[in-house]
């Protein structure tokens, strides 16, 4: 791990770009990047509801949170929003993402409060738990990239102060956003993107909490369901991002009438483009797991 401290209370190195990364994966990455930045904007309605319910579970209110794999800080940043006295700090193996998190938070008048550990969580701690002990930890799309999920659980619980509450989010499954009939051709297209790409059933981990030593367990299904007016205009580059990630899996296993019709929808010099179009509507299902340390 690497950290410094500065005058504003960041840990981590405040540099931009993450060293060594081929130019590929630096694509991804910044693709990644700009999906969570929309992902926070998009969905501003779910995260007000998820952030609502945890303060009034969380009594009194957090004082110190630990955001788990922030990324540019979508979580970090609406808990900064609804606990105005908390800190928070933000831990993410990606210095790229942590810049853009920092510039995030001083955007919203929240630098002070939000500090930003660079680190590999499946490695050494010892960073992360310089800003606790914490009274919420928080991990959002996050639990399944590390190595030993049941040994991260276990280190989330012993960061928490009694009483202390962790809230698990997972994504469980990639959202749907076009009208039926929206390709040029066959209606159902998105269904069968779908289809031809998601494999993995979604994450559970109600046993992995329970065998940590978490209780008062509570495990929240939250359906999304925004038209364009409600979801506002980043839903067109949202939409736009997430159908181009399922059409780079789907190249060989979508029907080439499908692909044509997709890449139609993507281009975005067609009238009828995702970057354009206002029929859209943005449709998932989101699980949070919210437990106490006893
Ligand atoms: C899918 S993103 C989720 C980001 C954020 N929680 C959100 O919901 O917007 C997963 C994040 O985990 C980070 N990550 C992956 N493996 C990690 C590890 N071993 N240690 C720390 N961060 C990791 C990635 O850099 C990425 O920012």
């Amino acid at each position: 791990m690497k950290t410094h401290h500065d005058d504003k209370g960041h840990i981590g190195r405040d540099r931009a770009a993450d060293s060594g990364t081929a130019p590929a994966e630096l694509l991804e990455l910044l693709e990644l990047l700009e999906l969570l930045e929309l992902d926070g904007e998009v969905l501003a309605p779910y995260f007000s509801e998820l952030t609502g319910l945890l303060a009034e579970v969380a009594d009194p209110a957090p004082g110190r949170i630990l955001d788990l794999g922030s990324g540019p800080g979508t979580g970090s940043l609406a808990l900064a929003r609804r606990f105005p006295t908390a800190h928070v700090t933000a831990v993410d193996i990606s210095p790229r993402m942590l810049h853009r998190l920092r510039e995030r938070a001083a955007a919203q008048g929240a630098a002070d409060r939000v500090s930003t550990v660079e680190a590999d969580i499946d490695e050494s701690w010892a960073g992360i738990g310089q800003g606790g002990p914490y009274d919420l930890v928080w991990a959002a799309a996050f639990l399944h990239h590390v190595a030993d999920p049941a040994h991260t659980f276990a280190r989330a619980f012993e960061q928490l102060t009694p009483g202390g509450l962790i809230a698990v989010t997972e994504m469980d499954f990639f959202p749907r956003f076009l009208p039926e009939d929206a390709g040029a051709t066959r209606a159902g297209l998105e269904a069968r993107l779908h289809a031809a790409t998601d494999t993995r059933p979604p994450h559970d981990w109600t046993d992995h909490l329970r065998a940590a030593g978490f209780t008062h367990l509570d495990r929240r299904p939250f359906d999304i369901h925004l038209d364009h007016a409600q979801a506002g205009p980043p839903l067109n580059a949202y939409a736009q991002g997430f159908l181009a990630k399922l059409r780079s899996h789907a190249t060989d296993t979508l029907g080439s009438d499908d692909l044509a019709a997709l890449d139609a929808l993507l281009d975005e010099d067609q009238p009828y483009s995702v970057a354009h179009r206002d029929d859209l509507t943005v449709r998932t299902t989101r699980t949070t797991w919210i437990a106490r340390r006893p």
